[in-house]
């Protein structure tokens, strides 16, 4: 099921009148910047760690076969590393459409790696909206991947291209690598 979070997102002023805001991402927005920004740095989130749990009716899979997308959930010490962006309050009605199947935007405070920090927006999809999945066994995650499609393409890539992008920050994310190793082991078992 899916639900349009964009009304919701256009109430959120907060940072409206900035001239530049710091819009963390820890999903697709690591490796698919389709927005101009005005700098981009490696940063982390610390309590939340990134989870498929996530529903994707609209992006990488389609109302009938959802597929499975990043969000964050509360964990105590954890630390979540991404990419954040330096964007004008402007490219917020872009984003609000690109994550409106449940992303709401919400406040948070995100850390560079020479120390400094500053508060910014995520967009973060909690276990109320009605695209969520919920936990499921790491294998269970990579075969629904392995299967989803939507018009973004297979859902298969989402995971495979964030899973390189972390790499290529030099992050360890084991919940992803577990679930990318599920899913080579799959798509190469389809291939003989
Ligand atoms: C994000 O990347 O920060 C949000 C989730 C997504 O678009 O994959």
């Amino acid at each position: 099921m899916s639900l349009n979070t964009i009304e919701i997102n256009r109430l959120m002023k907060r940072f409206d009148s900035h001239a530049s805001v710091w819009l963390f991402g820890y999903g697709s927005l690591i490796f698919k910047a389709d927005f101009p920004f005005l700098e981009r740095r490696p940063a982390s989130i610390r309590g939340w760690s990134r989870r498929f749990y996530q529903g994707s009716h609209d992006h990488r899979g389609t109302q009938d076969a959802p597929g499975r997308v990043a969000t964050l959930v509360p964990e105590g010490g954890a630390i979540c590393h991404g990419m954040a962006y330096l964007v004008t309050p402007e490219e917020f009605a872009h984003l609000d459409y690109r994550e409106k199947n449940g992303y709401l935007r919400l406040a948070i405070e995100m850390s560079f790696e020479d120390g400094t920090t500053a508060e910014g927006i995520v967009y973060m999809a909690t276990n109320n909206n009605a695209a969520w999945l919920g936990p499921a066994s790491e294998e269970a995650i990579a075969c629904q991947i392995a299967s989803a499609h939507g018009p973004s393409g297979p859902n298969s890539e989402y995971l495979l291209a964030l899973s390189r992008a972390l790499h290529e920050l030099g992050k360890q994310d084991n919940h992803v690598q577990a679930i990318a190793h599920h899913l080579v082991v799959l798509l190469e078992g389809k291939s003989y």
